[in-house]
């Protein structure tokens, strides 16, 4: 029986041990669909499911509505440069014009921190029976991206389980522009909530010294941490030390976007210092997995020759298994709406 408690996805600082693992293996299940002889579900058939990305993107967005389909929903999506927005509309009414239509789980990206928090605070005060899935909000939270990233490392590590549990004691290092990353920001819920210790590496301007601290509270909202031990945070500024001593690497990109100022004077010495190369990744004890959120700065954060070398990046393997994680994070908030 699933105890499934949240009607919204906010960010994951309110996830328990059993929520991992609750969206781990349902996630499992999905990927497994193919080799069951079905590729679609009936399980969502006639809901409605909203992607609504006030913010650009890729994969996120359509990975949430390949999943939608696989689990047959109806799809609405909302592209800003072609909606009412441009007419004034506020993000606000655009959700309830989508609540109006009978959607039931909205995924909603915006580029300001908190505006999916707000807009789900808002509908539960209406007593709207409508879940709100954090497609990424600012340099907040991007729960779907930690979620898939954590999956390809259970994956990785235990492959026939893939539980989260297989994460406890490993160490997992984050490389790069932290400070501009909502992907960072979750995947430090996520790892340190599975008991995995976290390295964080990147120079002064990208990785500030409290980051250490990241998870030690949960936000002041939220009474309570649901994980009783945490892995630990550290950060690292030499690449080299940090990658003699980890079992797996993220590496994120530059975020040009989201800098007020120029942080970064050159791109070149920022590759030569933490950009990963096959020839950096010798500097490790072992073999081990480099993964990336996508989009990539080819050649900056990572060389080309090492993206494309699917034997130690698990990129195309990241995106893949976005579609079960998000199978899973839907079908479990339109439970919640039955
Ligand atoms: C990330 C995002 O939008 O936060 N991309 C993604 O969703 N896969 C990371 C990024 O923009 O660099």
């Amino acid at each position: 029986m699933s105890n499934w408690a949240h009607k919204h996805i906010i960010d994951l600082s309110s996830f328990s041990l059993e929520d991992y693992k609750e969206v781990l293996e349902l996630a499992h299940r999905f990927k497994r669909l193919p080799q069951t002889g079905s590729r679609k579900l009936p399980a969502l058939q006639g809901r409605l499911i909203a992607t609504l990305f006030f913010e650009p993107s890729t994969r996120t967005r359509s990975s949430f509505e390949l999943a939608a389909k696989k689990l047959s929903a109806d799809v609405q999506s909302f592209t800003p440069s072609s909606s009412a927005l441009i007419k004034g509309e506020t993000p606000l009414d655009t959700v309830l014009t989508y609540v109006a239509m009978g959607a039931e789980v909205l995924v909603i990206r915006h580029r300001d921190t908190g505006v999916p928090a707000q807009l789900a605070k808002y509908l539960d005060q209406k007593n709207k029976k409508v879940s709100v899935l954090n497609g990424g909000d600012g340099l907040h939270s991007h729960p779907s991206q930690a979620l898939l990233d954590l999956f390809t490392l259970t994956n990785y590590f235990d492959n026939s389980q893939g539980s989260p549990e297989s994460l406890l004691g490993k160490t997992i290092t984050i490389v790069g522009d932290i400070l501009h990353s909502r992907v960072a920001r979750s995947n430090l819920w996520s790892l340190t909530g599975c008991g995995a210790n976290v390295i964080l590496c990147g120079p002064q301007s990208l990785l500030p010294e409290d980051f250490s601290r990241f998870a030690e509270e949960p936000p002041s909202e939220q009474k309570e941490d649901p994980i009783k031990k945490r892995g630990k945070i550290t950060i690292c500024r030499s690449l080299k030390e940090a990658l003699n001593n980890t079992d797996a690497l993220i590496t994120l990109r530059l975020q040009k976007e989201r800098m007020s100022e120029n942080l970064i004077s050159n791109l070149n010495l920022y590759h030569e210092k933490y950009g990963i190369t096959h020839q950096k990744l010798q500097w490790c004890e072992k073999k081990i997995p480099v993964l990336h959120p996508g989009p990539v700065n080819r050649g900056i954060e990572i060389s080309s020759e090492l993206l494309e070398d699917n034997s130690i990046c698990l990129v195309a393997q990241q995106v893949s298994n976005g579609i079960p994680i998000r199978m899973a994070l839907l079908y479990l908030l339109a439970a919640v709406n039955n």
